[in-house]
């Protein structure tokens, strides 16, 4: 086991990220959970007491609507109050729709929820992970992230679709993922796909996409593989910048290594973070 460390976790209550989080608890690490549905919460601590009856969950709760930088914006002065370090922060919440939806915030849910958000946590986080030299920052992107951004209509209002909406935010986490691995040297950042794996994520597609998504898909505990390898590794066996798939650095298309993109998507992220009058 490696020593405990403090780890804010996003999307840790269904899905993949609940099995590495159950993981992580099991090795004894502290985790500040970052969550909507306090029915959810209380079934991680249920299933972790089934699955390791003899071992302590070191979990804390904290109310986190990733659909509103005001309930945000609150979980980070949450956790600024409960500790002074982080080792990690793991923003592996994810979401697809196939609906166009705006949040209380006037955003297209998916672009705030998969990329505005994440970069919000970790700018608001990063003076918590500068304090360990542990620092690591994870971050869920998807095999899904070809193509490039759509600056013109980086929301996809005039031109709704719920696979570019989602394709193009596992692209800008990535994106951002190499930036600020280059700006924060002494922070480790990767990217990580976890494969196709039968989760709620399809939820809201049609029954034959869904029927597809489940027979194909891999369970929750082999698609998490590559968050719990990147979760347990030292930052020294980890390369900074870079996507993990099958828990091994993996070579991806030449628009995710675009840093000219990258830093064009941070100014048009800076700019709609910039409208937030909180
Ligand atoms: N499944 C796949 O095939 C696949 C492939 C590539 C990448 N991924 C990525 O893997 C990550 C985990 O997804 P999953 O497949 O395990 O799906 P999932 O079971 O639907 O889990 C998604 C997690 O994100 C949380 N979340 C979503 N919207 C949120 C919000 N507004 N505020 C707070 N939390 C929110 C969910 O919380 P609630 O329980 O409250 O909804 C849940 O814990 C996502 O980033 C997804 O895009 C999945």
């Amino acid at each position: 086991m490696n020593d405990p460390q403090t780890i804010v976790f996003t999307g840790a209550t269904t899905g993949l990220g609940k099995v590495a989080a159950l993981k992580a608890l099991s090795e004894g690490h502290h985790l500040l959970i970052l969550s909507r549905n306090s029915e959810k919460s209380s079934e991680l601590i249920n299933d972790f007491k089934k699955e390791y009856p003899a071992k302590e969950a070191n979990a804390v709760f904290i109310d986190c609507d990733l659909t509103s930088f005001k309930s945000i914006k609150t979980a980070i002065e949450e956790i600024k109050t409960k500790v002074s370090q982080i080792d990690m922060l793991v923003n592996n919440a994810g979401m697809w729709n196939t609906d166009f939806n705006e949040t209380e915030d006037g955003f297209e849910e998916t672009f705030q929820v998969n990329l505005l958000a994440p970069v919000y946590l970790l700018e608001g986080l990063m003076p918590l992970l500068k304090s360990s030299d542990k620092a690591k920052y994870i971050v869920t992107s998807s095999g899904l992230h070809q193509g490039s951004i759509n600056f013109e209509d980086i929301e996809y209002r005039a031109n709704w679709s719920g696979f570019n909406a989602y394709r193009q935010s596992k692209l800008g986490v990535i994106l951002m993922c190499r930036l600020f691995a280059k700006s924060h040297p002494e922070i480790t950042f990767c990217a990580q796909h976890p494969g196709v794996v039968r989760t709620n994520l399809g939820h809201k597609f049609g029954w034959l996409s869904r029927a597809i998504f489940y027979l194909i898909g891999k369970s929750a505990k082999k698609g998490a593989r590559t968050l719990i390898h990147l979760i347990e590794s030292p930052k020294s066996e980890l390369v900074s910048g870079e996507y993990y798939a099958k828990s091994k650095v993996t070579p991806i298309t030449k628009e995710s290594n675009d840093m000219q993109m990258a830093v064009k998507l941070k100014k048009v992220i800076d700019d709609n973070l910039g409208k937030l009058t909180y």
